[in-house]
């Protein structure tokens, strides 16, 4: 199974990952934990380029180009092969944050994000997607106080995430089969409690 999880800045997206994470390897599920852009050197490599810096230094498409560059390098090296290996790897941000970030948060087509897709991997896509929905006035306070480095795309204002918080809740409604939205306000052990029933309703894995 290939999981991955989308959202806003603060929206819990790494916190919720490694207590599924937890949780599958207490039950037994041979799981790995990976994250985009990075998981492999060389797209660990191209993500400094990507978060780092200022907001402005690439423009859309030559952003999303490096952002596909690194997938391609992710999936091929590291997502693919673990899968092959019956293993579940569980995703900190995929496609889906293409669309929305450098899509409807930066004016990119859609269609043109879309064939890239197509061109690079095909149709691989995720077996299940959690989506942690959150005011981005909230997450992105989160985020703050978690400090770092990597503000490019948090240094982008109120206004740039409301419309990634709507694009992500209307990717989740275009593809219902897919996405499970999970409000992530609440507490965090509530939240996770909500990701374990969704894992076990859609994809049948019995997790405590
Ligand atoms: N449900 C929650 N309630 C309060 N704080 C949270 C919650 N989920 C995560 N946090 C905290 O908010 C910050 C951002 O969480 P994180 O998991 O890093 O978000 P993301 O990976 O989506 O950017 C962290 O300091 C984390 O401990
Ligand atoms: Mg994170």
């Amino acid at each position: 199974m290939f999981i991955t999880f989308e959202g806003g800045e603060g929206s819990g997206k790494s916190t919720q990952l490694t207590l599924l994470h937890e949780s599958l390897e207490k039950a037994g599920v041979s799981c790995m934990k990976t994250r985009e852009p990075g998981g492999s050197d060389g797209a660990e490599r191209i993500r400094r380029l990507l978060v780092e810096g200022r907001a402005d230094a690439w423009n859309a498409e030559a952003e999303t180009l490096l952002f596909y560059a690194a997938r391609l390098d992710h999936v091929n090296r590291l997502v693919k092969p673990a899968l092959a290996a019956g293993k579940t790897v569980l995703c900190d941000r995929f496609a889906d944050s293409t669309l929305v970030y450098q899509g409807i948060g930066k004016g990119l087509s859609e269609e043109y994000i879309r064939s890239l897709h197509h061109l690079t991997l095909g149709n691989f896509a995720p077996d299940l997607t959690i989506i942690l929905d959150i005011d981005p006035a909230i997450g992105l306070k989160r985020a703050l106080e978690r400090r770092g480095g990597e503000t490019r795309f948090e240094a982008l204002g109120l206004e740039f995430h409301q419309r990634i918080r709507a694009g992500f809740l209307s990717i989740a409604q275009a593809e219902p089969g897919r996405c499970v939205v999970a409000n992530a306000a609440g507490k965090i052990e509530k939240i996770h409690e909500h990701i374990v029933d969704a894992i076990h309703t859609r994809l049948g894995l019995m997790i405590c």
